[in-house]
């Protein structure tokens, strides 16, 4: 509609007056508000606009050659992906509490990000994907653990450090205007209405320990999710839909023998703003879709249970 192209119109000439010749640095993660803050930067600055894609190891699956193919190909963005997987795995070996998961994720995810900044050669802006909400948000933190991660992906303090100017060409918008904006600029429904996902990733969906096994495990099953929610429309319908790995082992049988395998439990939500949310009632032939292809495709599951916690008290992750 027109006030969305309006929007887009405005902030074209506001970032291209505030910008100059200048370039631009954003990091990309995928998700909403990074994807439409590149792509109206892109709008407006083209290739003066470098945008750094953080491999972090704890990425589903496929997802760092959707971001690859989606903005170098379809939309020619400048886009330096850093496969830093092995730092993370290495610095997260043997660590089982989720804070301190986080922690690391967190710093590790900055000091990469900083350190791929000095690759990118010389800039004058960081753009970032701040909303109205986050604006407001960052004033009133309280307990939210969103909020938490808001300082890992718009890596506070470095713009002072890295003396770059801050450019947020969505912070007077909400996340609905965002999506408009988005689909006005051609951005496809799986990036405007994608679920939310949390920074550290699925380090904090598999329990405990992490190793690249587990991850794997994970990453497969979680796919098989994920394809049989799209394909039966309840992807779009659901707040939040994902798989969590156990590290418990059970017993069960396949063929005439006796197996001792990992579990997979469904996380699958409704909520409206994460602060609540209910445990999704899909269809059960939906669910026994799921299971048994994630027992039969992904070895090493040998069971896969629903989670029907609502929240309050559970939260949407489990860690
Ligand atoms: P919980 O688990 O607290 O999650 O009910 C609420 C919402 O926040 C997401 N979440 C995070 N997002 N970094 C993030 O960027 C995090 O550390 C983090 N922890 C939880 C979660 O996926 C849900 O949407």
């Amino acid at each position: 509609d027109w006030t969305t192209r309006d929007f887009i119109d405005h902030a074209v000439d506001e970032i291209r007056t505030k910008v100059g010749s200048s370039r631009v640095i954003l990091g990309l993660s995928g998700g909403v508000d990074s994807s439409v803050a590149a792509a109206l930067l892109h709008k407006a600055i083209g290739r003066q606009l470098t945008c750094v894609f953080v491999d972090n190891g704890l990425l589903r699956k496929g997802e760092r050659e959707q971001v690859e193919s989606l903005y170098q190909r379809n939309f020619r963005v400048d886009v330096r992906v850093v496969d830093a997987s092995r730092t993370f795995l290495r610095r997260l070996k043997g660590i089982t509490e989720p804070e301190q998961k986080r922690k690391i994720i967190g710093r590790t995810f900055v000091e990469v990000f900083e350190k791929s900044l000095k690759a990118v050669g010389h800039a004058d802006f960081l753009g970032q994907g701040t909303l109205y909400p986050d604006v407001i948000e960052s004033v009133s933190i309280g307990n939210n653990p969103a909020s938490l991660i808001k300082t890992h992906h718009n890596v506070g303090g470095l713009p002072a450090r890295m003396k770059l100017k801050l450019i947020e060409p969505l912070r007077e918008l909400f996340k609905d205007e965002v999506r408009a904006v988005g689909a006005a600029l051609g951005l496809p429904r799986e990036v405007v209405w994608r679920q939310p996902f949390p920074g550290p990733g699925l380090g904090v969906r598999v329990m405990g320990d992490i190793t690249g096994a587990k991850l794997d495990i994970l990453r497969n099953a979680d796919a098989i999710l994920q394809e049989e929610m799209m394909s039966s429309g309840y992807y779009y319908k659901v707040w939040q839909s994902f798989c969590v790995f156990l590290p418990v082992q059970t017993v069960g049988v396949f063929g005439d023998e006796r197996t001792y395998d990992y579990v997979i439990a469904l996380r699958i939500v409704e909520s409206t703003d994460a602060m609540t949310a209910d445990w999704a009632k899909l269809p059960h032939d939906l669910i026994q879709k799921i299971s048994s292809r994630i027992t039969n495709e992904v070895r090493g599951v040998g069971r896969v249970v629903l989670d029907v916690s609502s929240k309050p008290p559970a939260t949407i992750e489990w860690e």
